[in-house]
């Protein structure tokens, strides 16, 4: 097998170049050439400093992920930094794309750093529940200070250029070819002595500094492993010599790496890369071209999807029926970039750049124009169908033309027109130009290349797409139903919303399924009839509890929208109680856990079952980015699977409810899910 690492000599120094693609991940077979790369370099009386680079889009983007639970081949990244470090000859780091992880750490090893503008730097483990296991946590600390090391190890994310030149992380940064420039660089200090070792340099802690880290980002950090010990390695290391603290580094990473958090954290990794993967499509299929996007609807889900594409540069038409609802709606927009560019993360020449693509119009005639026609108007099949069967006459040939429901029947919608292969569903989550799932409904007729259109285009606007399968409420939703089913039965049997809330966030989720009502509003979907009341629901809604917006709820809002138990919700679920009949009990933690989420992992079976799904994994994708669900417990499925199916199935059966046959067959098999 030929090795990854090439080396090749430019008069006195030895150009050692990795072409690993995709992204240079440190796996076994590159380790093994820079190891020798290194040797060679020592054995050769001709060679006098060392360059390392990169070929393809990035220098190394880390350690190999893949390689993580198994054993690991030699030489280990931890030795190879350090032979690095070692070397009596010195070594030049030549950066361009990210230096991520294992990547970083392979440059802050080498004796001296150049980079070009665009690249960028950063630890990223903490983002899969490790910590940097490479001498990150002590060579980053002396290069750039404790402050810049917590914060860059701690959160992940990366730091341009320009910020880690003036965080000292690099010596120079080039306009002109990396790697000429690098081997210019390296003969410049090929006789300069002593070489600069990182580790060897000295670390200062103030401890009120690391205080008052800890105390901004304690809710950040709120039951999560990595940051915390990530903390405590720098704190407790710096002053210490380098081979201690590595050794403290290395027995932190081996706990990370082999715990919980970090399984799933990995998982999600894969599963968020896996679902832009569609198994069936014909090879050789291609996406169609979209330059320019049609979004029908400018509420508050029009304007939040017409964003996306705004903000990636595709211009945007935009119908409503009324003039005064189309300016409200492109005001509103105007007003989020805005809030952004306050927040300094636009400038107000994107915004007017983003604003300026947009084009407000009364009439759908006017998206004859448009590749891609995104309908978001209200949850109704009727008017939806009348829509398409519009859009049928209006749009040009090959136009694909999107619904964004959330719940109606994609195949019933693409019937309206003559061209159900160019319809499917474009399912945002609200705040559309936030949240980052997408999920893509597939219908019965829909063409491979416009499913594969949908999928490239929310690359593009920067989403995390879940192809779904026609079914109520697709993937997300679907399962959210007997959680609020549960939840509400609940109520009646003797729990309260603030019980069963707690118990919910307790687990990792941002709010309970009450928290979440108020939110979003107690009276969607209600049918606005004060007389009916069939629920707890209707009894709320009815009397105007209809959540946050009006101050009451399923709790009580102060003016700064602060909750509190509220007496009267507690009489209306007494009153049903009576009223049903319902006998109380005492409810407890894990009677809420098995009816609220086992239930949900349930219908994921047989949403799986079905094939409405492709994989576990995009359900767990589509519940982490779509609603919340903790990062560090990988999602419905893989936790799941990490309780043990067979207690999930005992669960549901001790509370009656009809087990799915798929996670009734896998428990019985001892298989999993992922
Ligand atoms: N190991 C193994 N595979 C990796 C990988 C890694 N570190 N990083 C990316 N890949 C794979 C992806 O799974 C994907 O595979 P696929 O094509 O089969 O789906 C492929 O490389 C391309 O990745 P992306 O789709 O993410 O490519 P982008 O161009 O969008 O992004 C990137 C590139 C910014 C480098 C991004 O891949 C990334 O963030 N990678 C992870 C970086 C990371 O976490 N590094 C730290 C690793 S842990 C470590 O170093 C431990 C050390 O301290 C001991």
């Amino acid at each position: 097998m030929t090795s990854p690492i090439t080396t090749r000599r430019e008069g006195d120094v030895l150009v050692v170049l990795s072409n690993n693609p995709p992204v240079n991940a440190l796996g076994a077979a590159v380790r093994q050439g820079l190891d020798k790369a290194i040797d060679e370099a020592a054995a050769d009386d001709g060679i006098k400093a060392v360059v390392i680079a990169c070929e393809g889009q990035t220098f190394f983007a880390g350690a190999d992920i893949t390689e993580f639970g198994k054993m690991m081949a030699e030489p280990s990244l931890p030795v190879l930094v350090d032979k690095i470090e070692a070397s009596e000859k010195p070594v030049i780091a030549a950066i361009h794309g990210t230096a991520l992880g294992g990547g970083l750490e392979v440059a802050l090893a080498a004796h001296y750093r150049i980079a070009v503008p665009s690249a960028k730097f950063g630890l990223p483990e903490v983002k899969l529940g490790i910590l940097p296991g490479a001498g990150g946590t002590q060579r980053l600390p002396r290069v750039a200070g404790v402050e810049v090391a917590l914060e860059m190890a701690t959160k992940g994310d990366p730091i341009p250029a320009t910020k880690a030149k003036d965080a000292g992380l690099l010596d120079r940064v080039t306009d002109g070819d990396l790697l000429t420039d690098a081997i210019a660089f390296a003969r410049e200090v090929a006789d300069a002595r002593p070489l600069p070792r990182t580790s060897e340099a000295p670390v200062t802690l103030d401890p009120a500094v690391v205080e008052a880290f800890r105390k901004t980002n304690a809710r950040r950090f709120r039951g999560l492993d990595a940051p915390n010990e990530i903390i405590e390695v720098i704190e407790t290391t710096a002053g210490k010599p380098y081979a201690e603290g590595v050794q403290r580094e290395r027995m932190g990473f081996m706990k990370l790496v082999m715990g919980k958090q970090s399984a799933a954290l990995r998982h999600i990794f894969f599963a968020e890369r896996k679902a832009s993967k569609i198994d069936d499509l014909p090879e050789g299929t291609q996406p169609r071209e979209i330059k320019r996007v049609g979004v029908i609807g400018a509420g508050t889900m029009g304007g939040g999807i017409s964003m996306n594409f705004l903000s990636a540069g595709i211009p945007v038409m935009i119908v409503e029926m009324q003039q005064d609802a189309l300016d409200r709606g492109t005001g509103v927009m105007r007003k989020n970039y805005e809030a952004t560019a306050a927040k300094g993360r636009m400038t107000a020449e994107q915004v007017e750049g983003a604003m300026g693509l947009l084009k407000p119009t009364l009439s759908l005639d006017d998206l004859a124009d448009c590749d891609l026609i995104i309908e978001a108007v209200y949850e109704s099949m009727d008017v939806k169908k009348d829509i398409f069967g519009k859009l049928d006459t209006i749009a040009k040939p090959g136009a694909i033309l999107a619904s964004n429901t959330s719940y109606l029947n994609i195949d019933e919608i693409a019937a309206a027109t003559n061209r159900p292969q160019d319809v499917l569903g474009l399912h945002f989550f609200s705040p559309a130009n936030v949240m980052k799932l997408l999920e893509v409904v597939r219908g019965a007729k829909t063409a491979p290349d416009a499913l594969m259109t949908a999928m490239a285009v929310a690359k593009k606007i920067k989403k995390v797409a879940v192809v779904a399968g026609v079914c109520h409420g697709f993937i997300g939703n679907r399962m959210l139903m007997p959680r609020q089913v549960e939840a509400m039965n609940l109520l009646l049997e003797g729990a309260t919303p603030e019980q069963v809330d707690r118990v919910h966030v307790a687990f990792g989720m941002p709010m309970g399924p009450f928290q979440m009502a108020d939110l979003a509003g107690v009276d969607i979907g209600w049918h606005r009839d004060p007389t009916r009341i069939e629920s707890i629901r209707d009894a709320l809604a009815a009397e105007e509890r209809w959540g946050q917006k009006k101050g009451k709820g399923f709790y009580d809002y102060d003016e700064k929208r602060q909750p509190s138990n509220s007496p009267r919700v507690a009489e209306i679920i007494e009153d049903f109680r009576q009223k049903t009949g319902t006998p109380q009990h005492e409810v407890t933690e894990d009677e809420i856990t098995e009816r609220t989420l086992y239930t949900m992992v349930n219908e994921g079976a047989r949403i799986l079952e079905e094939g409405m799904a492709q994989r576990a994994s995009d359900i767990d994708v589509v519940w982490i980015y779509g609603y919340g669900f903790p990062p560090y417990k990988g999602g419905p499925m893989f936790w799941a699977d990490q309780e043990g199916l067979p207690k999930i199935v005992a669960g549901l059966e001790k509370h009656g409810f009809e087990v799915a046959k798929l996670l009734r067959d896998k428990a019985e098999k001892g298989e999993k899910f992922n």
